[in-house]
């Protein structure tokens, strides 16, 4: 993240103009300015931009096109194409937005410097771009934690099984003096977490429930769960290939969370934090769960398994019983949990689901304000009727394939106390094409707006 930004030194002004601002500015210039601009064809067009030369020839200041649709990808199109250099965003418009608003233009900054590099180097712009003092926290702490969380859904199941997701939170933690316990392989079976071994008991790595915490014990509980499938090849219920191609980002859930966890360890929100990722995958073997089969979870209900591919709500349904027994007073979940919400909302909106309505509208509300939205859909509890089993307590799937993503989250809420405020995301984590500021790849989605709002609950 450092790379992208500078703190000091001699840098260029990047002016944002709209059609109108440029207008006017342009009546302010002398005559070879003028001549020069309307020669390169700018007219201020949204994500465009033109060098400006000095009159040694030297670049002396670019003038880029305002976008209408929010300050964070802003400055995003702009990073591949300046050259090597500094530059610093012209006072003028510093001084028109908001605080916020500053933040969300720079972090765009930050967000399009992103590369994968750890199998190949990628070629990464040379801009840099000039972080004012004040808001360098923000800036920085965000576009780690969305790097975060790209970085660990890039990175493929071979590097990135559950143990070594379980040693990637314990560096966390410590950077933060927080506490991991982790409770693995058949410990599973003698510590209660039934559901999380009978889905990834099947691989040679053993699957595993990871648990930090942080922060002194009085405080209010503020507990996160995410879906930590490592790989996700539908076990005996297999995918197809295509399918199963992206099922590395199965564990993107686990990613959100951490990068949530991270952000309120690092702005030290007045909470008790407890943070739970199942981590296992979903694979294939003569000791696999099968269709058919039944399965005891650790808040007592018995599970009726009618497809193997609906894994993550079944090692999600042990997470979220553990999470309640500390009473927190907001439980958060992240999962790629299900096709259903891709098919509802697109890639880029991620589902929610909630208890409380205030919290829910929080969220949606914080959101909207840092371009990260969500969209809240139903516990529609007549469609609990779904997941009944004829010989269990409930199903993992549902008799109809119809509103899979609500059907999904009625079954996580049998596992959450009833008193117990909690919010449900199903998300992507993904990007399927680049776009500026957004590469293809690994992706936050939901991640900012959650942190967006627990910082005005918190602070
Ligand atoms: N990890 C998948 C969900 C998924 C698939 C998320 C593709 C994003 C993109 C999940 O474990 C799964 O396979 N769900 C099934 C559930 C079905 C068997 C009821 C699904 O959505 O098809
Ligand atoms: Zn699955
Ligand atoms: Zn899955």
């Amino acid at each position: 993240m450092a790379s992208a930004f500078l703190q000091r030194g001699q840098t260029t002004p990047i002016l944002l103009l709209d059609r109108t601002e440029l207008r006017r500015w342009l009546g302010q210039q002398n005559v070879t300015t003028r001549r020069w601009v309307e020669n390169a064809g700018f007219t201020a067009k949204p994500g465009s931009h033109c060098l400006l030369p000095g009159r040694g020839g030297e670049l002396k200041a670019v003038l880029a096109g305002k976008r209408d649709s929010g300050p964070l990808y802003q400055l995003s199109s702009l990073y591949k194409g300046l050259p090597k250099g500094g530059y610093h965003i012209a006072p003028e418009n510093q001084d028109e937005l908001l605080p916020a608003e500053l933040e969300q233009l720079f972090l765009g900054w930050g967000l399009a410097a992103y590369r994968f590099n750890r199998y190949k180097r990628q070629s990464a712009g040379k801009a840099r771009l000039l972080l004012p003092k004040a808001l360098k926290p923000a800036v920085s702490a965000l576009t780690d934690a969305q790097y975060l969380v790209r970085d660990w859904v890039n990175t493929p199941t071979e590097d990135f099984g559950p143990d070594e997701l379980a040693a990637a939170v314990v560096q966390q933690a410590e950077s933060f003096g927080a506490d991991v316990g982790i409770v693995r392989g058949d410990e599973l079976l003698t510590q209660n977490f039934p559901a999380v071994h009978a889905v990834g008991r099947a691989c040679t790595r053993p699957p595993q429930l990871i648990h930090l915490s942080w922060g002194d014990e009085d405080r209010p509980g503020l507990s996160l769960v995410g879906k930590g499938v490592c790989f996700d090849t539908g076990g005996l219920d297999i995918k197809s290939a295509v399918g199963m191609l992206k099922m590395k980002k199965d564990m993107g859930g686990a990613a959100h969370v951490m990068a949530i966890a991270r952000l309120v360890m690092q702005f030290q929100f007045p909470v008790r934090l407890n943070l739970f990722i199942p981590a296992v995958e979903n694979s294939i073997a003569g000791n696999a769960y099968r269709p058919g089969d039944v399965i005891p979870t650790r808040r007592g209900k018995t599970v009726e398994i009618g497809n193997t591919d609906a894994e993550g709500r079944v090692i999600l349904s042990d997470a979220l019983t553990r999470a309640c027994e500390d009473n927190p007073e907001l439980l958060l979940d992240f999962a790629t949990l299900t096709g259903a919400a891709r098919v509802a909302l697109g890639t880029d909106l991620p589902a929610l689901f909630s208890n409380d309505d205030e919290v829910a509208g929080g969220l949606l509300a914080a959101g909207e304000q840092v371009e990260d939205p969500l969209w809240q859909l139903p516990l529609h509890q007549p469609y609990r009727r779904l997941i009944a089993s004829k010989i269990a307590d409930l199903a993992n799937v549902a008799k109809s394939g119809f509103g899979g993503a609500i059907t999904a989250a009625l079954f996580l809420q049998h596992f959450v106390g009833r008193q117990i405020p909690w919010v449900h995301v199903d998300t992507y984590a993904w990007n399927d094409a680049d776009r500026s500021g957004r590469p293809s790849g690994g992706e936050a989605l939901g991640m900012r707006a959650v942190f967006h709002y627990l910082r005005a609950r918190y602070r």
